[in-house]
């Protein structure tokens, strides 16, 4: 990398020179709406944190999500919802670059990160990653690693030297803020693999917080979790709003009205064709008075 390139991570707040700057970077407009009717904009102040425009995605010539234009406004969660197969896991995996990493998979538009082009020739793939954190549907850690070390597994720490008590202070500190502390203090040399589904997904979340993202995407974390180890995720995702913000995929629609602040539903009109962006807006709103009859249909439980 030259000396002049731009990083997500060193990147001045507002971007030297981009491509496609959008018009107003620093306040884009509220989330797109395709209904005529008015709908009120997001209660979210200041820039905002990430927002994609015309994302599309493809698998070889296989076009999975068509045109997404989102804005994911700083300390809200944002809920994608869609039938399986709409492209909501494509699509969030373009939000840190992980799409790419599939053979023959790339993505057109734009998605920016505090106003800068993830996909600007300067950026750097390995400092977007850090600095939006990514937890899947099965819980990830490094099972033979200790549950400490998986804390300090993160680039951020195997680059940076802390000294022991430096070390000690970071791991417990990130444990509370998961809330998994009190649960775990007394074996944290013991290896993650031991621990239940639930903690291993909160051990997931807080390694991911260690890195101090600007946005945490989580595809479908509790779908493979019992009811009791949902509900104190979705207790963690309130509890970190505050610190970052949130994209989450789920297809359970109790969970997008209990924990997100707005709501995009995605789905695909006829076989073969890409998933495009039907609704967003505030989630009380998709939910309690949808514009779109697709919307109303699959909130309602009538599809998907
Ligand atoms: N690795 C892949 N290679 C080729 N096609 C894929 C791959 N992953 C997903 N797809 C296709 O992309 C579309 C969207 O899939 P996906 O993003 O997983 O949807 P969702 O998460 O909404 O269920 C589907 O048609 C799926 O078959
Ligand atoms: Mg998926």
């Amino acid at each position: 990398m030259t000396d002049d390139a731009v990083t997500v991570e060193d990147a001045p707040e507002r971007p030297r020179t981009t491509d496609a700057a959008p018009t107003t970077p620093a306040n884009p407009a509220p989330p797109r709406i395709e209904a005529a009717a008015p709908r009120s904009a997001p209660v979210a102040t200041g820039p905002m944190p990430m927002y994609t425009r015309d994302l599309s995605a493809f698998f070889g010539s296989h076009k999975a999500v068509e045109n997404i234009t989102l804005d994911f406004p700083r300390n809200t969660v944002t809920a994608l919802i869609g039938p399986s197969g709409c492209g909501k896991s494509t699509y969030i995996r373009c939000l840190n670059r992980m799409h790419e990493m599939v053979p023959r998979a790339r993505c057109t538009g734009s998605v920016y990160l505090r106003d800068i082009d993830i996909y600007a020739r300067e950026a750097d793939p390995v400092a977007v990653r850090r600095a939006v954190g990514m937890v899947f549907q099965r819980p990830n850690p490094f099972p033979t690693k200790s549950i400490a070390d998986n804390i300090l597994a993160g680039p951020k720490f195997t680059r940076t030297k802390l000294n022991k008590s430096e070390r000690t202070d970071l791991v417990e500190r990130t444990l509370r803020g998961a809330g998994l502390w009190d649960e775990v203090k007394n074996r944290l040399d013991a290896q993650a693999g031991g621990l239940s589904g639930g903690q291993q997904q909160r051990l997931c979340i807080a390694r991911a917080l260690a890195e101090e993202p600007d946005v945490l995407l989580m595809d479908e974390p509790c779908s493979a979790l019992d009811p009791q180890s949902t509900l104190r995720i979705e207790d963690l995702i309130r509890s970190i709003k505050d610190r970052v913000t949130i994209v989450i995929v789920t297809h359970n629609m109790q969970q997008a009205a209990r924990v997100s602040d707005f709501t995009a539903f995605i789905t695909i009109e006829n076989e073969g064709e890409p998933g495009r962006l039907i609704e967003t807006g505030p989630t009380a709103e998709i939910f309690g008075n949808p514009q779109h009859a697709r919307t109303e249909a699959y909130v309602s439980g009538r599809f998907g």
